[in-house]
């Protein structure tokens, strides 16, 4: 059986990836910076095969505890690591990079993103790289997104989601340089977008909505027969089909679900 560790497990997208691989009889161990405090990971942590495992992305020292405890558990191995955690914040998401409120609000909000999506999966992946390359499949997975592509950004003319998508943009070369370096060691590295998903916990304010249907009004030029958002359960089983087909030959790409460069 492959053992998965999957970052940011405790909602959304991390925790259908933890439920469906679980489904398929997959070892998965399920990393949360507040297990406790997931519901919905409380509720399967009776199954034989789920570990949860408590981990900060953004703090190597607790990851390198989180790397110690699974070791432990899996035997010292690990077959696919799912870089899925990442911050966004509701507060500056549609500010553009000349409206924000004050200079401090633009750098906490691009510090945090880049702390969070760029250096939390750099963190996350060395600190499970000893264990990675013990193990048999060797594939480290990234969530991406296709607003981290400047070229489809730009003909969609959407100047928002601006430290989401510059951190993001961040992550696809990442994810090219860790492909490079490690290639030789039988590595396959992935960045994928999980399309539009639906993992909000509440319904958006009128004021997020008007947002939502503007950003959705720039991308309906590019993608005119987009159906909407899709659901985790959606997302999650179009992703492991395309991360069960990766291979060598397909490191250091970044794709969507569909596992080509149809983002929506
Ligand atoms: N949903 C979409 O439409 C969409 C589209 C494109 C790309 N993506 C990407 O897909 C991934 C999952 O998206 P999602 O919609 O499921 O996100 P989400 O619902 O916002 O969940 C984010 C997850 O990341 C965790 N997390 C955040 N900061 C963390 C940290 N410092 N340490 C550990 N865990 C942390 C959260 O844990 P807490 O519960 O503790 O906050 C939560 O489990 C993300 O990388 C996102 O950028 C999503």
């Amino acid at each position: 059986m492959p053992s998965y560790v999957v970052a940011g497990a405790s909602r959304g997208i991390g925790l259908q990836f933890v439920v469906d691989l679980l489904a398929r009889g997959d070892v998965v161990v399920a990393l949360a910076r507040n297990p406790d405090s997931s519901k919905q990971l409380q509720e399967i942590k009776g199954n034989k095969n789920l570990f949860i495992v408590k981990a900060d992305i953004t703090d190597a020292v607790s990851l390198k505890a989180a790397a110690e405890e699974t070791a432990k558990l899996t035997g010292g191995a690990i077959d696919v690591l799912i870089n899925n955690a990442a911050f966004q914040d509701a507060a500056h998401s549609y500010h553009t990079l000349v409206d924000f409120p004050s200079p401090e609000a633009l750098v906490s909000d691009l510090t945090t993103s880049f702390n969070t999506n760029v250096l939390g999966p750099i963190l996350t992946t060395n600190a499970f790289l000893p264990l990675l390359k013990k193990g048999t499949l060797k594939k480290v997975i990234t969530l991406d997104t296709g607003l981290a592509v400047p070229d489809l950004t730009l003909a969609s003319g959407y100047p928002k989601l601006t430290s989401y998508s510059i951190s993001k943009s961040a992550l696809e070369m990442v994810n090219v340089k860790y492909a490079l370096a490690l290639k030789s060691e039988g590595f396959s590295f992935l960045a994928i977008s999980p399309g539009v998903v639906n993992t909000r916990q509440a319904p958006p304010s009128p004021e997020e909505l008007k947002e939502i249907m503007e950003m959705g009004g720039y991308f309906m030029q590019q993608y005119p027969n987009w159906t909407g958002p899709i659901s985790p359960a959606e997302s999650v089983k179009m992703m492991l089909d395309v991360i069960d087909k990766l291979t060598v030959e397909g490191s250091g790409k970044l794709v969507s679900h569909k596992g080509n460069r149809d983002f929506l």
